[in-house]
């Protein structure tokens, strides 16, 4: 098939307006798969995914259409992209794999905050867009209503837009015809030095790194030398295929092809998602633009409930490093956890999928601590240090200013729920930037906050208040100095180092008290009275107490009821799972979480 009836192209969508009920009614109309083969979904192929119902990993699919307009043969390549706002960056290279999108607005909802993102993405990206409404068989769709939405916000037309039902299989024939109608084919030279673009890097323990690109520029063949143009790592090619979908080796792949490839590379860091590929017989002078080294924003401990799993847990990071060059770790001691590993995440999706995997592919049980930013400390000295772990916060004599990163953070919301968003982000220490009229009912407010709140539970607060209405998004937006103290929380006299955070003075009073009432509502009580007790430096602001276990609950049982007796050890039992011996305190891993759930 000639390079002028390639069609490169992605699907976007805000979370569960029904991106992959499309993309399986493409995969379906295109006959990509046979029956048996369908299962529900195919591209998003990882468990978790499924459960979550969020797409992790890029995938990209090739498939042949014959456009019955035309009367011509078609190659569509469907490249998969990610939802959420971690993974923004991965977005954002799938994309620039692609000459245009599908977007995707679900009937009822109307455009949401992560519609907007995707959409400023795919025009960053210089892409044609196709705009369809799906979701039009359901009875509250209002496609008029959306469409006019569609045609003040990105200026498309009534006619452009598609009206669809990926449930109901409707639409779908316009939509593949507009694909071949409106997306423009990949213009690069077959005969210029080879630039391939890296949107996706997966690591498989027999082939070693499998890559995802799309070649823009020139061509590449088994057994070539390549060369990673940022890392500068160079390899053999020993595979190169497409995923059709399932994969399926080729001699070459060239301009406008999107296809895998391996080369004995050990570690995904070696093949990061963005880099450009070149050979190393005749190589592009520059490499495709765009490049961008991912930085973690998100950071907390993990360390094994049992500490003979540290090993165990070691590996386990060591094996998901391999397919996934934005998770950081690093050896950490705790005094009250021990040994664990202090870890960087892009976001707090990032950090939970993590922590997951750990605990069902690996099966290590986990105490967590709670997620914390990175803050720039400006000490007395002039050296500016970073730190990611409250407890290693510099000793307040020694600081002269610390710094914490501000995130420009958007909400999307009915009216009659501007006045709750606004309440949430005053409170947490945000400061209004913006507000504007979609349409008669909806806002987009628009607010400069700390990352470090919104890593708190914003997110759930803002989906509470506003019955699930409120779609967020967000980008950094740098650093700025802070008037921040560190909280250490003592038990029993000590200092728990993993219970230690940072926040802001003047809410620091509030945050104490709140904590301390958490923890023992948290912490089961103990054979003897533990006081608790937050400080700022030596000085206590807040102070409450658990009492002491009134008497041994087996005690009830007499002897006699050996059922009813097992029962309760049972139920002991299972209270204890995530039990960690604090110094002579007994912590769940409630606990270590709590200072996300106050307010
Ligand atoms: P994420 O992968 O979470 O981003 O979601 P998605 O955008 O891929 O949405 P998905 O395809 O998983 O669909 C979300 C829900 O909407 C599912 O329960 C689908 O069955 C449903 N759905 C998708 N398309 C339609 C449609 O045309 N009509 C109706 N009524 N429901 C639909």
């Amino acid at each position: 098939i000639k390079q002028e009836n390639v069609r490169n192209f992605s699907i976007i969508a805000h979370i569960d307006h029904g991106k992959s009920t499309l993309a399986d009614r493409i995969l379906e109309k295109t006959k990509a798969l046979t029956q048996r083969e369908m299962k529900e979904q195919f591209l998003d192929a990882m468990d978790l995914e499924r459960e979550r119902g969020i797409t992790i990993k890029l995938n990209a699919v090739q498939l042949r259409y014959s456009s019955p307009n035309k009367g011509e043969d078609y190659l569509f390549h469907l490249i998969d992209t990610p939802g959420h706002v971690d993974f923004t960056y991965e977005v954002s290279r799938s994309l620039a794999a692609c000459e245009g999108v599908i977007l995707v607005v679900d009937a009822a909802q109307g455009i949401e905050a992560q519609t907007l993102a995707n959409l400023y993405l795919a025009l960053d990206n210089d892409l044609e867009i196709i705009p369809v409404i799906n979701k039009v068989d359901l009875p509250a769709a209002d496609p008029d209503r959306v469409t006019k939405e569609l045609e003040d916000l990105i200026g498309v037309t009534k006619d452009e837009v598609i009206l669809a039902s990926a449930k109901a299989g409707k639409g779908i024939e316009e939509i593949l015809e507009a694909i071949v109608e409106r997306i423009p084919s990949p213009i690069g030279e077959p005969e210029d030095p080879l630039k391939a673009l890296i949107f996706d890097s997966l690591y498989d323990p027999y082939r070693g790194v499998i890559a995802s690109i799309a070649v823009k520029e020139g061509s590449v063949k088994v057994g070539q030398k390549i060369r990673m143009m940022q890392t500068g790592k160079e390899f053999e090619v020993n595979e190169i295929g497409v995923f059709n979908p399932k994969p399926t080796p080729k001699n070459e792949l060239t301009v406008g092809d999107v296809g895998y490839l391996t080369a004995s590379i050990k570690n995904v860091g070696d093949s990061r998602v963005g880099d450009t590929i070149t050979r190393v017989d005749n190589p592009a002078p520059v490499p495709l633009p765009g490049y961008k080294r991912l930085n973690p924003m998100v950071f907390c401990g993990l360390f094994p409930v049992d500490a003979n799993n540290y090993n165990d847990l070691r590996e386990a990071l060591e094996r998901l490093e391999l397919n996934d060059s934005s998770l950081q770790y690093e050896a950490e001691t705790s005094q009250a956890l021990g040994f664990g590993f202090r870890c960087g995440f892009l976001g707090l999706l990032h950090m939970e999928i993590i922590q997951e995997r750990i605990e069902r592919e690996f099966n290590i049980q986990l105490i967590t601590t709670a997620p914390s930013v990175i803050y720039e400390v400006v000490l007395a000295d002039g050296e500016t240090v970073t730190v990611d772990n409250p407890s290693l916060m510099p000793d307040p004599q020694s600081i002269s200013e610390v710094r914490e990163p501000f995130v420009n953070a958007t909400v999307m919301v009915p009216n009659d729920y501007v006045g709750s968003v606004m309440e949430i982000c005053q409170k947490k220490r945000g400061s209004f930037v913006d507000m504007q009229y979609l349409d008669d009912n909806r806002v987009n407010i628009t607010y400069d906050i700390p990352l470090s709140e919104i890593v708190y539970d914003f997110f759930d607060q803002l989906k509470s208040q506003t019955k699930g209405y409120a779609s967020f998004d967000y980008d950094l937006a740098g650093y700025r100095a802070s008037n921040l103290v560190k909280m250490d929380i003592w038990l029993n006299g000590d200092t728990i180092d993993a219970l230690s955070f940072i926040v802001h003075r003047d809410f620091a009073f509030d945050r104490g008290k709140a904590i301390t009432s958490k923890l023992v509502e948290l912490i089961p009580r103990q054979q003897f009275e533990v006081p608790v007790q937050a400080a700022i430096g030596n000085k206590i602001v807040a102070r409450s107490t658990i009492k002491a276990m009134r008497k041994n609950v087996l005690a009830k049982c007499y002897g006699g009821d050996i059922s009813r007796k097992r029962k309760l050890l049972e139920k002991q039992k299972e209270g204890k799972k995530r039990m960690k011996m604090v110094g002579s305190v007994e912590v769940p891993q409630e606990a270590f979480m709590a200072v996300l759930e106050m307010d």
